[in-house]
């Protein structure tokens, strides 16, 4: 057996006798003391990941003559140790919601550090994005620029009077990504205000109108799973074709111009994820190229990437159940493997057709291998984990398989559908476990029931 190391967190290590083990924890070890299904997370891997976004996006801008910050996009998986690694590894923290900021408040993320976005805040989510002087809103909406506005205007004592800075988030028509509900940038969906529309123009202007708030930079976020840098370049080029007209007319030049998240990684053995390197590279040769073409000073430059430094960290741990084989016709079968999760811990296969592969990572096998569908335990024929993964053909109930690059998106979209509490999200470093988040237990769940 083989593992591919773009798909399988870095520090992945096959034993003697079979056995998986990830930041040099054996996996039937974990298993034994955490149970089974579980996220597991290679904390040196996440910390590499990070610190390889900052360095390589600051190392290319800072060949053309301008610095980068990088947002760890906590929607991908944020829990307070995930946050604290993020902010130490040099990153800020981008928030969606209430929930993902107090989780990086409750890490110790200083408010500056971190970038609130939504396209339908709350009241009680600019409050507090106000209260704790978050870095920077990201408005999303004409109707926002004054909502916000009038919020600080009518904050009481010392807060009134300050200037809060704000991005503006606009749609440049440019698609990428993999599914159409994770392509963001075109412009028939709910994000953003557009470029060509005009919108954008007139929610910057909107900003300018109002004393309250301080117009740092516009915002572009084209897509989720991009494995084309081409698409970040032509959305760097209308980003900062907007900047400059905005400047011509009112001699206010955005400082700041923040390009996204959405670098792709890899899922099955054999793709080949965006490297961050290249496309730091070619997106600040693009930058550059354009701001001299527009006779613009070059901006500060910040992205967002989630996926890409979380994804490929985690493996989901599974117990085999019920092995099925279910004749297809023309003397051919699929051989059906139940596991102890499913579209509760990822929802992504039902939800995207997300393509994932597992290996068996508890023993060795010589046996052949069989064709076979990883399916989880849910009332729903579209409960799959795996579409078609070659296992070995002695598969067992009890065997433990893995399946990786579960990082993004996994315990962050989880549910309890069926009831089914969530999975735990373990640490492993140095051959040492750590709960990062625990279990749910039938208890939290009936907790919530009033009776
Ligand atoms: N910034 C903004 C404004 C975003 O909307 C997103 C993702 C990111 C950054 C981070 O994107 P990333 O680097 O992780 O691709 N649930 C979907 C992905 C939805 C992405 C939503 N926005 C999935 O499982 O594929």
């Amino acid at each position: 057996m083989s593992l591919d190391r773009q798909v399988w967190p870095a520090s992945t290590a096959i034993g003697p006798d079979g056995a998986v083990s990830i930041g040099g924890v054996d996996l039937r070890a974990l298993a034994a003391e955490h149970g089974t299904p579980a996220y597991v997370l290679d904390e040196a891997d996440f910390r590499a990941r990070a610190r390889g976004f900052r360095e390589a996006f600051t190392a290319a801008f800072g060949a053309v003559g301008t610095t980068v910050d990088v947002y760890y996009a906590g929607k991908a998986f944020l829990c307070t140790a995930v946050a604290r690694w993020a902010h130490e590894e040099g990153l800020r923290i981008d928030t969606a919601t209430g929930g993902e900021l107090a989780v990086a408040l409750r890490a110790g993320v200083p408010g500056e550090d971190i970038g609130l976005h939504g396209n339908n805040k709350s009241d009680a989510e600019i409050a507090r994005a106000l209260e704790v002087g978050v870095g920077r809103i990201v408005i999303d909406s004409l109707v926002e620029v004054d909502r916000l506005a009038d919020a600080v205007a009518a904050l009481p004592g010392d807060g009134r009077g300050r200037r809060v800075p704000v991005m503006v988030r606009v749609t440049t028509g440019v698609h990428a990504g993999g599914h159409e509900y994770i392509a963001t940038a075109h412009e028939d969906q709910k994000f953003g205000l557009s470029v060509t529309g005009g919108q954008a123009m007139t929610a910057l202007l909107a900003v300018l109108a109002r004393s309250e708030l301080e117009l740092i930079g516009i915002h572009s976020h084209i897509g989720s799973q991009i494995l084309d840098p081409s698409g970040f370049e032509a959305a760097a080029r209308v980003v900062l074709a907007l900047r400059a007209e905005l400047a011509a007319s009112t001699g206010h030049l955005v400082a700041e111009v923040d390009l996204g998240g959405g670098y792709g990684i890899a899922y099955l053995p054999g793709e080949v994820p965006l490297d961050p390197s290249r496309v730091a590279k070619d997106v600040a040769g693009v930058v550059a190229q354009t701001c001299e073409e527009l006779a613009t000073p070059l901006p500060r430059v910040s992205i967002e990437p989630g996926r890409a430094i979380v994804g490929q960290t985690t493996v989901t741990l599974y117990t085999v159940g019920t092995i099925k084989r279910v004749p297809l016709g023309v003397g051919v079968e699929r051989t059906y493997v139940s596991v102890d999760g499913g579209m509760s811990d990822n929802l992504r296969p039902a939800l995207y057709g997300a393509r994932y592969t597992a290996a068996l990572v508890s023993r060795t096998s010589d046996a052949a291998g069989v064709l076979a569908r990883v399916v989880g335990k849910h009332c729903e024929s579209g409960d799959v984990v795996v579409h078609d993964v070659d296992l070995p053909g002695d598969l067992r109930a009890g065997d433990l398989l893995a399946v990786p690059a579960t990082g993004a998106y996994g315990r962050s979209m989880a549910s309890n559908y069926n009831l089914v509490p969530r999975p735990p999200v373990i640490a492993v470093r140095e051959g040492a476990t750590r709960v990062l988040v625990r279990r749910e237990t039938q208890d939290d769940l009936l907790g919530l029931d009033q009776g």
